[in-house]
């Protein structure tokens, strides 16, 4: 009998070494361990011994059983072990393959022109305002005192969104929103956004280009501050030697405005002078609607035309080129994107 046992042992071993799967193993516990499996046909045999034996035959089975199940046991956590290491095998990544490249844009000549500014201004004190582009005529207009059938209107003329509603021409009308909301006390800020005008557009013109405004507000604010900082950011844009020439020109919500060109050297001893910006002192009306006492304060403002300043920085001769997202155009100036 014990004879049996030990050639059982042996059977299970076997097939123990030979499974290679988890139900593999189950069906091998099941033939031999289960209530109608090879061991409990053994111990139903056991009956048929002499009394004295059974204790000792018994004990053998009763061993043989729990080896097998130690066998089964350490059989199922190789077969797990085995399982889980083909798992990762999938997964592993391969960190030495040749990835995705993902080209990095490049800033918008424009944006760049607009972040210098800012950069140079708010080092000078100044605050970043914002404004709608799709404007009041109260603050487009008549705030800025081109009041109704005011002749300079014509040279502004825009896109209507409803009969007082319209995409602003200029960036000014930020300047009577500041003066509301600063309720009398100084101010200095800029404010860079995109203008709209009814133009053809060309080489130089286009119906949606970009301003950035500046106004300040004090009291003994003079033209020598107005020209000294102008001076500064055009020096702080083409260089330490550049000159400018100021016009005088004419805007209603200035007294005097004036215009001001950045000049070019040309190769044959000949300058260029190319307008990049309106400005002048504060018209007193303005400082009234706009809640301040013109005895009081002063101040000044300017309106700076982006694009121009890009063409010159960048010698770009065609505006268009700015709105068409022309990769082999826009790549041309990297920017710094830190
Ligand atoms: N808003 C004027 C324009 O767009 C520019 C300007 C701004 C002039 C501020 C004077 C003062 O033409």
């Amino acid at each position: 009998m014990s004879n049996n046992i030990e050639k059982l042992k042996e059977e299970i071993r076997l097939k123990v070494e030979e499974a290679l799967t988890k139900e593999e193993l189950e069906i091998i516990r099941n033939n031999y361990l289960s209530k109608k499996g090879e061991f409990a046909k053994l111990m139903a045999s056991m009956k048929d011994l002499p009394n004295e034996e059974k204790p000792a035959f018994g004990k053998l089975v009763n061993e043989a059983k729990t080896l097998i199940e130690l066998i089964l046991l350490d059989k199922l956590s190789i077969i797990k072990d085995k399982l889980l290491e083909e798992k990762l095998n999938n997964e592993k990544i391969d960190i030495t393959v040749k990835g995705d490249k993902f080209s990095l844009g490049t800033i918008h000549p424009l944006n760049q022109v607009i972040e210098d500014l800012e950069d140079f201004f708010i080092a000078m004190g100044y605050e970043v305002k914002e404004g709608p582009e799709v404007e009041l005529d109260l603050y487009n207009f008549e705030m800025m005192n081109f009041s109704e059938g005011h002749p300079a209107r014509d040279m502004q003329d825009t896109f209507y969104v409803e009969d007082k509603v319209l995409l602003r021409t200029h960036t000014s009308p930020v300047q009577a929103r500041t003066m509301l909301d600063s309720k009398n006390n100084p101010v200095k800020i800029i404010c860079p956004g995109k203008t709209y005008r009814r133009d053809e557009d060309d080489l130089t013109h286009s119906h949606q280009f970009m301003q950035i405004e500046g106004l300040v507000i004090d009291k003994n604010i003079s033209f020598a501050n107005l020209k000294d900082t102008l001076l500064r950011m055009v020096r702080h844009l083409f260089g330490e030697k550049r000159e400018i020439r100021v016009r005088p020109s004419y805007f209603p919500f200035v007294e005097p405005g004036v215009e001001v060109d950045v000049v070019v050297n040309n190769n044959d001893g000949t300058k260029r002078y190319i307008e990049v910006l309106g400005a002048g002192l504060i018209h007193p009306e303005v400082l009234r609607m706009g809640g301040y006492d013109p005895k009081e304060f002063s101040g000044f403002a300017f309106g700076i035309g982006v694009e121009r300043i890009a063409m010159l920085k960048y010698n770009v001769e065609d505006i268009r080129n700015f709105y068409l997202n022309d990769l082999r155009f826009l790549q041309q100036f990297k920017g710094d994107l830190s």
